[in-house]
């Protein structure tokens, strides 16, 4: 089941992460900023995050958040699936259940944020398999040799809309 993330997932959720390998010490530290801010303020302001929660066994979360001063346009801040449980469809479910969300709110478009190392050529592939363009990229904005690869999604109009699930 995907449902809200509640101040009882931080924990685990913050060591699902870490324990993927993918995230650097200071992502791993400003994720548990997030979710402190999350609960704090930010859930209030409009962010989302939710869990994918297996009876009580937490596999992973998304979190997306409006871009503030634009028309509708949002960021995918994270997705996270716990390393045992990849490529069995959950991150897919995940992005699919944001996406179903922004539709009903109304979104424009859902901007992804990712790096251009090696270690996340699956992640990227993970976009472009869910329907995302490479949109652009900011050549040694991590580091020298480290771009940021922005991918976008833009949603259709309003009439176009399925069925809340
Ligand atoms: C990227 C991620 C969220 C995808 O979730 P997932 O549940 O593994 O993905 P799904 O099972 O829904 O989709 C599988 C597809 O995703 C891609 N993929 C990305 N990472 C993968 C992984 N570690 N293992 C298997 N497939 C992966 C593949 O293209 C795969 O399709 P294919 O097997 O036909 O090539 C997840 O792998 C993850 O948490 N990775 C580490 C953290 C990360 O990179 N997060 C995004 C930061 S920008």
């Amino acid at each position: 089941m995907i449902r809200p993330t509640t101040p009882l997932d931080a924990d685990r959720l913050v060591e699902l992460t870490a324990a993927t390998g993918y995230f650097r010490p200071v992502e791993i530290k400003a994720l548990r900023e997030v979710f402190d801010d999350y609960f704090r303020e930010e859930q209030a302001a409009g962010h989302r995050c939710v869990t994918v929660d297996k009876d009580g066994e937490l596999l992973g979360f998304a979190y997306y958040a409006p871009a503030p001063m634009s028309d509708r346009a949002w960021h995918l801040w994270w997705i996270v699936v716990g390393a045992e449980h990849h490529g069995k469809g959950i991150g897919s479910q995940l992005l699919h259940h944001a996406e179903n969300e922004l539709r009903q709110r109304e979104a424009r478009v859902l901007f992804i944020e990712t790096s251009s190392q090696p270690r996340y050529e699956p992640t990227r592939r993970f976009y472009v398999k869910q329907g995302y363009e490479q949109h652009a990229v900011l050549r040694d904005f991590y580091s020298t040799g480290d771009d940021l690869v922005v991918f976008r999604k833009l949603f259709g109009p309003v009439s176009d809309l399925s069925p809340p699930l």
